[in-house]
């Protein structure tokens, strides 16, 4: 396990939430957030590098390095990485790993990777910065490498599992806007985004927690040309 500090004193608020974060969001998605992330397993490769961006503590980059790619881990949070740590410390592949503690902005290794992953990640900007965001992630991809996006779904279905769904994002997003300074916005439609960045979807998956709330969360796994 590689730690460059690269960026240290750039923490965000994400620190306060560290020790809790995986736990809740278990517990809040009824373990469908977790599912979500185990889903997307069949896209991490023996040596392949895979990038996962605002990783938090890890528990998706664990499933990647399980599988003998190599893991990048850029996240800002101290805390969070400190999560992260403890999850690969003594692994068999710990030498696979390694840890930015940087923005993501600051990570500049363009055409790097063969997978970049965002787990709940890209929900943490305002729109603006968002789209930024995704095509940033694009530029950091080999061509033909792939971008997964897993995330609360946009609402579908009918009137009624529309306004559960809307109202179950609106309640994480009070949470963590509260603790961590947030901001609020619309559930994103990540996949108007894709054309624009040369991104062409080949995968989607939908989970329901507690089996109520219809398409609650999505996966996407999009390809760059
Ligand atoms: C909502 S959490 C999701 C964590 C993780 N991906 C997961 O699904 O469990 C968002 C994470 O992104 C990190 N983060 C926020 N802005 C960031 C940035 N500009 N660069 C890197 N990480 C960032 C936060 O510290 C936080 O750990």
């Amino acid at each position: 396990m590689e730690l460059k500090a690269a960026s240290l004193g750039k923490d965000n608020n994400y620190d306060s939430t560290a020790w809790f974060y995986e736990k809740v969001a278990h517990f809040f998605s009824g373990g469908q957030i977790l599912a979500c992330k185990k889903s997307q397993v069949p896209h991490f490769k023996k040596d392949e590098k895979v990038l996962f961006a605002g990783s938090g503590g890890g528990e998706d980059a664990l499933l990647a390095v399980n599988k003998e790619s190599y893991v990048t881990i850029v996240e800002l949070s101290g805390k969070m990485i400190g999560q992260a740590v403890k999850k690969f410390k003594g692994h068999q592949f710990d030498s696979h790993l390694k840890i930015y503690h940087e923005n993501i902005f600051d990570h500049q290794l363009k055409g790097t990777y063969d997978v970049v992953v965002a787990n709940f990640f890209l929900n943490v900007f305002k729109e603006i910065d968002m789209s930024k965001a995704l095509a940033h992630l694009v530029s950091l991809l080999k061509p033909g490498g792939k971008l997964i996006i897993g995330d609360f779904s946009p609402p579908s279905g009918g009137v009624i599992n529309k306004f559960v769904q809307k109202t179950h994002f609106r309640l994480a997003s009070l949470f963590f806007n509260l603790l961590t300074n947030n901001p609020i916005h619309p559930i994103y439609q990540y996949q108007d985004y894709f054309k624009e960045n040369g991104l062409t979807l080949i995968e989607k998956n939908f989970f329901t927690p507690l089996g109520l709330i219809s398409d609650a969360y999505c996966s996407l796994i999009a390809v760059k040309d």
